[in-house]
């Protein structure tokens, strides 16, 4: 087993040698101060899985901020600790031995969590690491593998975490795990569409009203953190559904629909248009898109959107709802009323409504521009006031609505309106 462990820790298909190489350093480092060093979590789960790791999820037996200290004044770089959770972030030095994206780790100490109320943010003690995994989400999220020293590839599974890796399956720890923290429940469904697992049937019943209701409780913050993660997920679509038909949204706002399955294929951007693409922006506009206006906004409240994101929902929802309208318009028509919207909004209503406008806006008539500028105006000697805007405004509706096609023809027109 260990050796099947070393073999995996040296694979530059799972883990690029780089990383190799940084763990290594800290690895040794902490042994120099009798630490005994683990990765643990989602590293240990994808490396059994024979898929590259992300992120690097390394837990000491012992204070993390010390080993921090102690790389910094070996390697340099800079530290920042947190003395409340006994962790620290190693911004890397900027060295060529440590060109790694993200350029920063987090160095935590093993410890214990207890949950003061259902829902609340763990309170944390350090502790060892058989505690640190009994704290943990799912079995397939609480190992370990050991790199210090001799001890570099042994595992510690001390739940069976492996063995439910072969069976694919997602099993929580305890019958209270949902209800100390229900965004549990969806990484949960994360991890059993991501995989193609399944929720352990002991696990799924523990997601009923009693856990699913500590939801209520929980900040917006929290929950659309949730929402961000599968909607930057390849199989966001199937995820959002599977939440839904567990009858999980209720439970954080009333109006929060069940997702459409018919918009799945939805998701996957088109990239030649130019549209700044945001899976996670996409997903909410199809969510939410075909709710009322008061329904968006209370909704965008609950789950603590940004502006921006609130934006591009409306504007999306206004905007498919006034498809009706406009169809048949002219193009200026279309641009007058398109302008104003985000690109990523009028990209998603074209996706469910083909309307071929949208993507002639978006292809070509938002870059259309009359040659004549204000500062044509100006040399003109048209005073400066709002006459300026309503000119140009009516030489790129001219272009594009066809009555204009030539720089002459502008010019012409540009002689009448002054
Ligand atoms: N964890 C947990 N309960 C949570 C969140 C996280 O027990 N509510 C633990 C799990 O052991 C998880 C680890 O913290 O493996 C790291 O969390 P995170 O980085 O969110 O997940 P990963 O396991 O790295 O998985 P992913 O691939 O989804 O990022």
């Amino acid at each position: 087993m260990q050796k099947d462990l070393t073999r995996l820790l040296h694979d530059p298909n799972l883990i690029p040698s780089e990383k190799q190489n940084l763990l290594s350093k800290i690895a040794s480092q902490a042994e120099s101060l009798g630490m005994p060093c683990y990765v643990v979590g989602g590293f240990v789960r994808d490396l059994l899985l024979g898929q590259p790791i992300n992120d690097l999820d390394i837990v000491v037996e012992g204070d993390a901020i010390a080993l921090g200290k102690s790389l910094v004044e070996k390697y340099g770089g800079k530290l920042t600790p947190h003395y409340k959770f006994h962790t620290a972030i190693w911004y890397l030095p900027s060295r060529e031995a440590f060109t790694l994206d993200p350029s920063s780790l987090d160095l935590i100490t093993a410890r214990s969590e207890t949950y003061s109320r259902p829902g609340a943010l763990p309170t944390v003690k350090p502790s060892t690491i058989d505690d640190d995994l009994l704290r943990r989400d799912f079995t397939i999220n609480a190992m370990a593998i050991r790199l210090d020293g001799d001890h570099f590839g042994e595992l510690l599974d001390p739940l069976d975490g492996r063995s439910d890796l072969e069976k694919k399956t997602i099993r929580v720890l305890h019958p209270r795990s949902f209800i100390d923290d229900p965004t549990r429940i969806f990484r949960a469904i994360r991890y059993e569409q991501r995989y193609s697992f399944i929720l352990h049937p002991s696990s799924f019943i523990l997601v009923n009203p009693e856990s699913l209701a500590v939801l209520q409780a929980l900040s917006g913050e929290r929950i659309r953190h949730e929402l961000d993660l599968i909607f930057d997920e390849d199989n966001s679509p199937q995820m959002i559904v599977r939440l839904g038909k567990l009858d999980v949204f209720k439970w954080i706002h009333p109006e929060l629909p069940a997702f459409n399955e018919s918009h799945s294929d939805y998701l996957e951007m088109d990239t030649r248009l130019d549209v700044p693409a945001s899976r996670i922006t996409m997903g909410f506009i199809l969510w939410l898109m075909d709710l009322t206006e008061a329904a968006i906004l209370s909704i965008a409240r609950r789950l603590d959107f940004t502006s921006d994101l609130t934006h591009a929902v409306w504007g999306a929802s206004q905007l498919k709802k006034s498809l009706p309208f406009l169809v048949n318009s002219a193009p200026s028509v279309w641009v007058y009323a398109l302008e104003k919207l985000p690109l990523l909004s009028i990209y998603t209503v074209y996706l469910v409504s083909r309307e071929k406008a949208l993507l002639d806006y978006l292809s070509f008539w938002r870059h259309v521009k009359p040659g004549t500028t204000g500062n044509d105006l100006k040399m003109r000697g048209l005073e400066p006031g709002p006459r300026y805007g309503e000119i140009l405004t009516a030489l790129r509706a001219a272009w594009l609505d066809g009555t204009i096609r030539s720089n002459e023809e502008e010019m012409e027109m540009l002689n009448r309106l002054l």
